[in-house]
Parts: structure tokens; sequence; C-alpha cells
């Protein structure tokens, strides 16, 4: 560590006398290659941190608003994790290293809701990491005091956080329902009726039930998330209507055809599902099973993930 320092207060000479003399580039520490180029190594830590946006609106069950505007860091190896709820996710190595990455993992975004239940927060387009946003989940549980417990990067720049408190011990500290204003409640009241009456799908039920989070601002439109726009892939195709969805159908299964005689004339064998008949177009059949059966085992909408 010593060492490091020197290194750093060496550097630190050099830069205030210039163009570094021959000798100098024989240093390793400037042959490292520094992969976070774009941080002024000279400026503060925190002041290389450049938010992408400002954090989403503090939302969802009160009695955890208290957790806004504090910090809660866990030190793993050689870095430092914070996770600020309501705010953002940062990540610190700890190091005396004159380039020491410091990156953001996340700003908050929405809830992650399952089985109609606050299951954890979206903290998303943190630093850019190839071409999409690091990102971050930050489940909630049950635990003793407010602690950072665990950090993860179960895939390439998405982290996996576990945020331990007192205040969801509760078994229903983190239902959906009573959070929501009265108006949104009885707008749920129906639209479970109209269910329950199979007037509308259980696909129906889930759009609808998304849309009254997204109105409460627990979730956030897909289609308004434009840094989500540079993360590639083909935009979604919203299928408002009965006659979009044909049309868009129709479009799928020309496609459909045009690679299949792509494969055959390449010679590549290949066994597709059978042609959905056009009478009965996916996702538009009744259930047969009974509604309230479909409610029960409604696995709960999720926020859209990755
Ligand atoms: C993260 O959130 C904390 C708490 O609100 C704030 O003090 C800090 O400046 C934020 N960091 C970044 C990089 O935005
Ligand atoms: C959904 O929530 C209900 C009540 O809160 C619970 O009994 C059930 O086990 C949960 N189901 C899943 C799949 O988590």
């Amino acid at each position: 560590m010593a060492v490091e320092l020197g290194r750093f207060l060496l550097l630190l000479g050099l830069a205030a006398r210039g163009p570094a003399p021959a000798g100098a580039a024989k240093m390793k520490v400037v042959e490292e290659p520094n992969t976070f180029g774009v941080h002024n190594p000279f400026l503060p830590q925190t002041s290389r941190l450049q938010p992408k946006r400002e954090p989403s609106p503090v939302s969802g069950p009160t009695h955890l608003f208290g957790l806004s505007g504090k910090c809660f860091s866990l030190v793993e190896s050689t870095y430092k994790y914070e996770f600020c709820p309501f705010h953002n996710v940062t990540q610190h190595e700890q190091t005396f290293r004159w380039n020491a990455y410091s990156g953001i993992l996340g700003i908050w975004h929405e809830w992650e809701i399952t089985n109609n239940t606050f299951a954890g927060m979206w903290m998303r387009d943190g630093d850019s990491c190839r071409s999409r946003s690091r990102q971050s989940k930050v489940e909630l549980t049950c635990g003793r005091s407010h602690r950072l417990a665990h950090v993860s990067e179960p895939s390439t720049c998405l982290y996996a956080l576990t945020f331990e408190t007192p205040l969801v011990c509760h078994p229903h500290s983190l239902l959906v329902y009573p959070v929501l204003p009265e108006a949104l409640q009885q707008r749920w009241d129906q639209v479970a009726q109209d269910l329950a009456e199979e007037l509308i799908t259980p696909q129906g039920y889930e759009k609808l039930l998304r849309a009254l989070f997204e109105d409460a601002g627990y979730l956030k439109d897909p289609r308004e998330d434009t840094p989500a726009q540079e993360e590639g892939g083909p935009p979604g195709l919203a299928l408002e209507s009965l006659e979009t969805c044909k049309k868009a159908q129709k479009e799928l299964l020309k496609e459909v055809k045009r690679l299949r005689g792509l494969l055959a004339q390449h010679g590549i064998p290949h066994a597709g599902p059978v042609e959905t008949p056009s009478s009965e177009p996916w996702g538009l059949k009744i259930p047969t099973a009974g509604p309230l059966a479909q409610l029960h085992s409604n696995p709960g909408l999720r926020g859209n993930v990755l």
C-alpha cells in the first residue's frame, strides 16, 4: 500500500512538471491500461460519478420512505458497495491507486412487483457497460437492523443486492393493495371482478393491473424508457387492438414462411411448431379453467426484466 501511495505522489509530481521525462515511461503505473479512462484521476472519486438521470420519485410502502437519503455500505473483497434507497447503488474500489474505479451500478427506477407484492427495487441506467447500462436489483428481506447484506453479479453488469431491514418483517409489509390510493383500489376491485365474471382474460387482467401499477408510479412505462431503447433489440410490438394483433400475426407468419424458405433453400432441416390456425390467434383463447383458479395462481406482474 505504501508503494501504491508512493506511485501516486510521484505521479502527482510528474503531472505538475508537465511532459514526463524519458525515464518515467518505464514506470509501471503509466503503462497500466486505464480501463476507465474517461475519468479524470485527479478529481476526487465522488465528483467523477456522473449520473445519467435523476432518480424516480420515492414510492411504494410509506413506512419505507424514511430510508430515503440514507446510505448503507458493504465491503466485499476489494470493493465497497453503497446502496442509497430510492437514490442509487455505487461501487468503489478500495485502493490507493490513482485510477481506482468508482462507478454507478444503478439509479432508482421502479419496483419489482411479484405476486402483488413489492419484491425488490430496480436501480437502472448506471454506468455504461458495453452497449448497455449497469443495473441492480435490490431484494428487501427481514433482518434485525438495516444492513446491506449481500452483493453478487449474476450476469455481466447486472448486480443483485440483498438489503436486510426490520421494516419488511411483517408478512403484509410489502403488499401492494393496501398502499394504493383509494381510487386505484376501486379500479383494482373492478378489474378483479371483471376477471371473475370472465369479461376479461387473465392476460387482459395482467395488462390492466400493470397499467394500474404504472399509474400509481410503482412501475415505469417501458415505452417512455429511452435509455432502454439504447439496449438494442427490436422494438416491442404494441398490440393495442384485435386488428393490430391480427395484422402483426400476419406479418410474423409471412416472416416465418420466408425464413423456412431460406432454411429449405440451404438444405437445413428444421422442426417448427405447427402453424397457428388463423381462426384462433394466440393469446385470445378464452380460458377453460375457472376464473378464480386463474386469479389465485396468478404469478403476478414483473417489472420488465432486462
Ligand atoms: C447517491 O445517493 C446519495 C443519497 O441521496 C447522494 O448523496 C449521492 O450524491 C448519490 N450519488 C450519485 C453518484 O448520484
Ligand atoms: C403469493 O402471495 C400469497 C399471499 O401473500 C402467498 O400465500 C403465496 O404463497 C404467494 N405465491 C407465490 C408464488 O409467491
